[in-house]
């Protein structure tokens, strides 16, 4: 294949759709995958309405035979990984009283295991051609704040910030850079769940901290993946970004 190439855990809905239409748009072939079927087909089908090209593959992250296979399938048609965005992810609200090791062990799961098994399916591919970019996704509550009714999640998104670094140092001689981002509120299923999250009242609420004075989209981070997987983030690797429309300086 001519065109770069894609693969995007969490792709059917929020950031990592968003983020699989900006490398489509950007002149990707983007494997879509996601544990939601017919969403993750309807992202294959929006990029394709736009002139892109992209297929689907159900991937839960949680298996590694699952995230391997995929990786292997997309290889053997595409002929190499070109980036791979370590994007799929949960939040789920639970007090500390109620957590158990089965609740505490499925954030970590998906979270932060998740993003290290797409890393390491794509590594050995980028490792052989010399080149590479991953980009994965922390947070907020990974790299500044503490989010109460979630130690799990605040736990996987901060190791996700020491994976990144850690895989930074393991495959930059190959060439291959590993980057995060940090969202702030962005606007998706998850943070407007009010069971889980902000809830569409608390995400405007939010908005009113924040110093560009509104809540972030989707592609305010899809653009920024585009960007860490381009010619003009070469030389940035082992870095954790932070896109949050300057909430984290702007709260004092
Ligand atoms: N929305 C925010 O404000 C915000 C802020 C910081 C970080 N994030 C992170 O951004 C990433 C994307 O989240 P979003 O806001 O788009 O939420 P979302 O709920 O809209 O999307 C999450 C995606 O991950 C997928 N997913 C969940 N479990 C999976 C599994 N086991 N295997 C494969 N896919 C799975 C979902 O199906 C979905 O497509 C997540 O890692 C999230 O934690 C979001």
């Amino acid at each position: 294949m001519s065109k770069p190439t894609v693969i995007i855990t969490g792709a059917g809905i929020g950031i990592g759709h968003a983020a699989a239409l900006a490398f489509g748009s950007a002149g990707y072939h983007v494997g879509v995958t996601d544990v939601l079927e017919a969403e993750g087909k309807a992202t294959v089908k929006a990029i394709e309405a736009a002139g892109g090209s992209a297929e689907f593959h159900k991937v839960d992250v949680t298996n590694t035979d699952n995230v391997n296979a995929a990786v292997a399938a997309f290889e053997k048609k595409n002929g190499a990984i070109d980036a791979a965005i370590a994007n799929a992810g949960i939040a789920h609200k639970v007090k500390l009283e109620d957590m158990t090791d089965a609740k505490w062990g499925h954030t970590l799961d998906v979270d932060l295991n998740g993003v290290f098994r797409l890393c390491r399916a794509v590594a050995p591919g980028m490792k052989k051609r010399k080149k590479g970019a991953i980009v994965a996704t922390s947070s907020i509550m990974g790299v500044g704040y503490g989010w109460h009714d979630h130690v799990q999640y605040n736990a996987a998104k901060t190791g996700v910030v020491g994976l990144v670094r850690g895989l930074a140092c393991d495959l930059g001689a190959d060439q291959i850079r590993v980057n995060g981002i940090a969202p702030g509120y962005i606007r998706s299923a998850q943070s407007l769940s009010t069971v889980h999250s902000l809830g569409p009242a608390g995400l405007e609420k939010a908005a009113e901290y924040i110093p560009l004075g509104r809540i972030g989209e989707p592609d305010d981070i899809a653009d920024v993946m585009v960007f860490l997987c381009s010619h003009g983030a070469r030389y940035i690797s082992g870095q954790t970004i932070i896109v949050d429309g300057g909430l984290m300086v702007g709260r004092y």
